[in-house]
């Protein structure tokens, strides 16, 4: 969804792929469909090189069972200091929908990142803007509501993605630059398939959201327990019926050689 919203591209950072032995870094990686699709489709197989590529995960679970020639998977936390052998080493680091879970230490845990780019490489961040489109329903309003309170929770401000490029230009990083980028859901979705994983990522993103919101001390404050009981049903309908946009901010920039 996100590759075909942006015209059929995964990277907007300029770094030419093609060129020969580039190593790639993934940021949570899931089940490494970032790096599959980037390496079988974007990188020409004469530019891989052994274990240039790497996804990393808390958890290996979903990693590729058999990973392609040049990519590896290793479980490690983006809490936690990197390896030293990783720091400088990247040409591209790559990091989608993942800062949040730094919590209140968001922008403290970039600065950690972008240690893990060689100078002259590039990093992609892509983030939820936690907005939705002007001709959207009260179903998304609603899931906008919930996703904020969460985000109180967490001590996460709602517009940490706005911010993106600001902090990479603060970082001393260069040719830094932001688009927004609205993914469409449901009748807005013209790919029939892309339709359908679309209903299926935000019914099991709401499942997980919904078990969250038990831990907020006294519940949900914006939506009522009938409500939050109806959400997901009332979601897909909406999506069916009106189609809706959830939409992103990617963010770019490049190290300075010197
Ligand atoms: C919302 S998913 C995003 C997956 C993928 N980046 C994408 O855009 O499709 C978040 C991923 O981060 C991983 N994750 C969560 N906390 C993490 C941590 N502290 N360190 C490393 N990975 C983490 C999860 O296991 C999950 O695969």
């Amino acid at each position: 969804m996100f590759k075909a919203a942006n015209g059929n591209k995964l990277i907007l950072a300029p770094i030419d792929l093609t060129k020969p032995h580039l190593h790639i870094l993934d940021i949570g990686t899931y089940d490494g469909t970032f790096l599959v699709d980037l390496s079988n489709n974007f990188i020409p197989s004469s530019a891989r090189q052994t274990d240039s590529i790497l996804g990393i995960d808390l958890f290996d679970a979903h990693f590729p069972a058999h990973p392609s020639e040049g990519m590896r998977f290793q479980i490690q936390n983006f809490l936690e200091p990197w390896p030293q052998e990783l720091l400088g080493s990247f040409d591209l680091v790559h990091q989608r929908l993942m800062l949040a879970g730094a919590g209140r230490n968001t922008r403290a845990n970039l600065t950690q990142t972008l240690r893990l780019v060689k100078p002259g490489g590039w990093i992609q961040l892509v983030e939820a803007e936690q907005a939705i489109g002007p001709n959207d329903g009260p179903a998304m309003q609603q899931f906008l509501l919930l996703m904020g309170e969460l985000f109180g929770f967490i001590g996460v401000p709602m517009t940490y993605a706005h911010e993106l490029a600001q902090w990479l230009e603060e970082e001393g990083f260069e040719e830094v630059e932001t688009r927004v980028v609205p993914i469409p859901y449901g009748c807005r979705q013209p790919d029939a398939e892309l339709r359908e994983k679309g209903y299926s990522s935000m019914s099991v993103g709401l499942q997980g959201k919904l078990k969250h919101t038990k831990m907020i001390p006294g519940g949900l404050k914006s939506l009522d327990a009938a409500e939050l009981e109806m959400l997901a049903p009332r979601l897909i309908k909406e999506m069916e019926e009106r189609g809706a946009e959830y939409v992103m901010r990617y963010a770019w920039g490049r190290k300075p050689v010197a």
